[in-house]
């Protein structure tokens, strides 16, 4: 017999105890002996499945995973690696935070931020990506037709509604936040806003993330204009960054564009990714080699890298789309048995 059967066997067994308590004092022994058993129950349910109770272990962000899950897969983003844990970390510390935690992820494709949210979830929620308390939007598949913005604003709201009514604890987010219909954005204003509840719900303690592929060409330039000054790229700091935003380089059109999350600064924290340049390529090839149980030479990793195109022409120093396209040309590479290269 499965655990679960048990579990669910027991568990219904808790509730009829329960019941009884609740029609008959007679039996109110029974009913004090079924609500302590319930209890129990409910914690060894919370033990083997999920559970949005403060005593469940996800409320609590597991930053050793967040940063092994970064250093192990997230190349040349040292922004992101620092902002990202310590916004959580402020976050999720607070038993009454004064507003939703909104995290803006901005930057040239590939640069991981999919992966970011992806470790974030992981880190969070027990089931991860599977968590029945973590939403995922795609603009392009959600809500692809302009002209039903409005009905798309209904429903979003009423789906944040009654998630959050579940569990405040929920994350939710928005991939290609740049192609959601304009003003769409601002029907979930009121919810990430400094409310305390709305309609007795309280959503200070959900997170919202946003992704978008906005101000990758302003990054570039920064990027571009340190390289000339020989500066490194780990010597760009957030502060270079903000004038990048003051300006408004995050919000061209689409999506954020004049939202009102932006005019009432209720965006916490624009994270910028960087472009990445060769040798960041160059990991993500050996650790996709690695996946699929090979060893890749440098002979082999070369071939790869050689094949992604760079930018700008003059110096070739970034990727056009970072590490996004490189499991396709290994597993092309490794499928065209060059096993010779891979094993020299
Ligand atoms: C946090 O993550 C680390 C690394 O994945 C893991 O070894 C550890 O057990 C986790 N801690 C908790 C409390 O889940
Ligand atoms: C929660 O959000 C999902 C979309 O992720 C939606 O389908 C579902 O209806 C929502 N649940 C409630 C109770 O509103």
């Amino acid at each position: 017999m499965k655990p679960h059967w048990i579990l669910t066997a027991l568990t219904g067994l808790a509730i009829v105890f329960n019941a009884e308590a609740s029609v008959s004092i007679g039996v109110a022994s029974i009913g004090i002996v079924g609500s302590a058993l319930y209890a129990g129950f409910d914690r060894v349910r919370c033990a083997f499945y999920e559970c949005c109770s403060p005593r469940s272990k996800w409320t609590k962000l597991n930053v050793t995973a967040l940063n092994l899950a970064f250093s192990e897969n997230l190349y040349g983003q040292h922004l992101v690696q620092t902002v990202v844990p310590r916004a959580l970390k402020s976050h999720l510390g607070q038993d009454q935070p004064n507003k939703a935690l909104v995290m803006s992820f901005h930057g040239w494709t590939g640069g991981g931020k999919n992966y970011v949210a992806r470790f974030i979830t992981d880190s969070l929620y027990k089931l991860g990506t599977r968590s029945q308390y973590v939403h995922f939007f795609v603009s392009t598949i959600h809500f692809p037709h302009k002209e039903q913005s409005d009905i798309y604003k209904l429903h979003l709201q009423d789906w944040i509604r009654g998630n959050v009514s579940k569990c405040e604890r929920s994350l939710f987010i928005f991939d290609e936040i740049d192609k959601m219909p304009v003003g769409m954005i601002d029907g979930i204003k009121p919810f990430i806003d400094y409310h305390e509840n709305i309609d007795g719900v309280d959503f200070r303690k959900s997170i919202f993330i946003f992704l978008s592929n906005t101000g990758g060409p302003e990054i570039t330039r920064l990027m571009l204009e340190m390289w000339r000054k020989g500066k490194s790229r780990e010597e760009i700091t957030m502060a270079d960054m903000e004038h990048l935003i003051e300006r408004g380089a995050f919000s061209e059109k689409g999506g954020l564009h004049k939202s009102e999350l932006i005019q009432h600064s209720l965006v916490d924290f624009y994270v910028p990714f960087l472009p990445l340049e060769r040798r960041h390529i160059e990991f993500c090839i050996r650790d996709e080699v690695k996946r699929r149980g090979l060893k890749g030479s440098k002979e082999f990793i070369k071939v790869v890298a050689d094949e992604m195109t760079y930018f700008p022409p003059e110096n070739q120093l970034f990727s056009t789309t970072g590490c996004k396209r490189v499991s396709q040309k290994v597993s092309y590479h490794i499928a065209n048995e060059m096993y010779d290269v891979l094993f020299d």
